[in-house]
């Protein structure tokens, strides 16, 4: 049995996030799913293999109670509950708080910050609405587990509820996927008093990287004034802990897949396709924290340094459409489209592309294909919680021991060692690292391999979850015995 098994047992764990693993897409009166994308959903799902939650959270869009019937039936089988909000407050809470507020602030880009009243309001609401749908299930001693940005006042909001009520027992943890600014950042925020206050009615809180735990605490100290003591708060009276929990995949997913006919057989058509190229490969929301105009100007950069008779580089760069109701993000797909037409136009022939440019999403099996083939990977993130991609490429190398360029800005780069680190900023020193990741010697290229390789196999999703329920298991459990005494 797991560790997993053992920490949760007795108790009922309640996962909550803004985001489900599933988006509901209609074919004429009949709903059905499209597996979501994105970090959170693929280590949350890593973890659904590993031990059994409830998860609770927004279907994407508001739905009649005709629908919301079908829906809930349909969500169930699946372990997953709805919270709907209405589309207003989904908008102004989704676009208009979490990603045009938190979102930029977050990843050090105030200038793509709009605060606005009525945003802020649609935040509330929405946690508020949060709240209410799990005060409804939650039972005494169950452990709720709540999910980044989009969900910070959550703690407290249920936290009053669960009080007023008087259930008894319930433990509540927070992660944040994203980084946590220096505090220098994060007082421009001006609701920064109303957002610490609302995590920190939790029991647990839980960040990728150290430096994240570390600029959380300050902003504790500076903004609200409380103690710090090593890993812990003192909110009024209340000891919250702060820990330092690095998310990571499912490997097995991946290397299981390298064995499918499927798989395979788009390897074998991919390797045909690039024979006689190298194959670098970026995989990215479009988003502009993952630094996409930096990595086409490095890769740029580094065709313009090659002599004419050298090997062919293509740069495969998948770029999946995100929130494209938010300004920043249209504009990006605008600036990123113009790069890729100059640079192929620069640099092609009638033979040779030197990027291919998708910008849509891929099936799983199409993904790991292309991680499979590529010589190198490239991440130039300018800012980014983790990174999976990261992961996923390394779990995907067993053959060819490719090359991992790694921002390091971006929390995996704290983590992955046998990654070529590089400033995502520094366009000559991105190139100077692609030509070396490409000439780098076999031998040199396994040994990077094998370490990186074996800290993805052990710090998987399963292992970040479970690590952290076992720290929440711990504190109620710490909790129990003051509470005998
Ligand atoms: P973020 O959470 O910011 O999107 P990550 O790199 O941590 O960044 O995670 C991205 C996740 O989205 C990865 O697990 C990746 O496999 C997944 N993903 C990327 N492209 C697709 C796609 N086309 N379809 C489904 N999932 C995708
Ligand atoms: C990041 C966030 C997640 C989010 C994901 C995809 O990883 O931390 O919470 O789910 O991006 O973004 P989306 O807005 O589509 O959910």
């Amino acid at each position: 049995e797991s560790q997993a098994d053992d920490a949760a047992a007795g108790a009922h764990l309640i996962v909550v996030s803004n985001r489900l693993p599933v988006t509901l897409e209609q074919k004429g009166s009949e709903w059905s799913f499209k597996l979501s994308s994105g970090g959170l959903v693929s280590a949350l799902s890593g973890l659904k293999r590993e031990m059994s939650f409830t998860w609770v959270g927004w279907p994407g869009k508001d739905f009649g109670a005709d629908d919301r019937v079908k829906i809930d039936n349909l969500l169930k089988e699946n372990a997953c509950s709805a919270v709907y909000l209405d589309d207003e407050t989904a908008e102004l809470y989704y676009n208009g708080f979490a990603n045009s507020i938190l979102w930029p602030l977050f990843h050090y880009h105030p200038g793509e910050m709009i605060f606005e009243e009525t945003a802020w309001d649609a935040y509330q609401r929405a946690n508020e609405a949060f709240a209410q749908a799990l005060a409804a299930v939650v039972k005494d001693g169950d452990l709720v587990w709540i999910q980044d940005y989009h969900l910070m006042l959550l703690p407290r909001m249920l936290r009053a509820l669960l009080d007023s009520s008087g259930r008894r027992g319930v433990k509540i943890g927070w992660f944040l996927h994203t980084p946590f600014p220096s505090s220098e950042l994060y007082r421009i925020l001006p609701v920064r008093r109303q957002i610490l206050e609302g995590v920190l009615a939790a029991d647990l809180l839980g960040f990728h990287t150290y430096d994240y735990a570390r600029h959380f605490l300050s902003s504790c100290t500076r903004i609200l004034g409380l103690q710090t003591a090593g890993d812990s708060v003192d909110a009024g009276g209340r000891v919250v802990r702060v820990g330092t929990f690095p998310i990571g995949i499912d490997p097995s997913k991946f290397s299981e897949a390298l064995q499918t006919d499927e798989v395979r057989g788009r390897l074998g058509e991919l390797e045909r396709r690039f024979a006689g190229e190298r194959v670098i490969v970026g995989v990215d929301r479009l988003d502009y924290i993952k630094g996409v105009p930096q990595k086409l100007l490095a890769f740029e950069q580094f065709l313009s340094q090659r002599s004419d008779d050298a090997e062919r580089v293509v740069l495969v760069q998948v770029a999946v459409p995100s929130r494209g109701d938010v300004e920043e993000y249209r504009q990006l797909i605008g600036s990123v489209n113009e790069l890729v037409g100059r640079i192929n136009g620069r640099f092609g022939t009638i033979e040779y592309t030197p990027i291919h440019f998708l910008h849509r999403s891929v099936g799983f099996a199409e993904l790991v294909a292309l991680y499979a083939v590529a010589d190198v990977c490239l991440i130039t993130s300018t800012r980014d919680g983790m990174n999976l991609v990261s992961y996923e490429y390394v779990a995907s190398q067993a053959q060819r021991h490719g090359v991992l360029v790694l921002s390091e800005f971006a929390g995996a780069a704290q983590s992955l060692d046998g990654a070529v680190i590089v400033n995502a900023w520094n366009i000559e020193e991105v190139a100077a690292a692609l030509a070396l990741a490409l000439e780098m010697p076999a031998a040199q290229r396994e040994a990077s391999f094998r370490t990186l390789h074996k800290y993805v196999a052990k710090h998987t999703a399963a292992y970040w979850g479970t690590s952290f329920i076992a720290e929440l298991t711990r504190v109620r459990q710490a909790a129990d015995a003051a509470a005998l005494l």
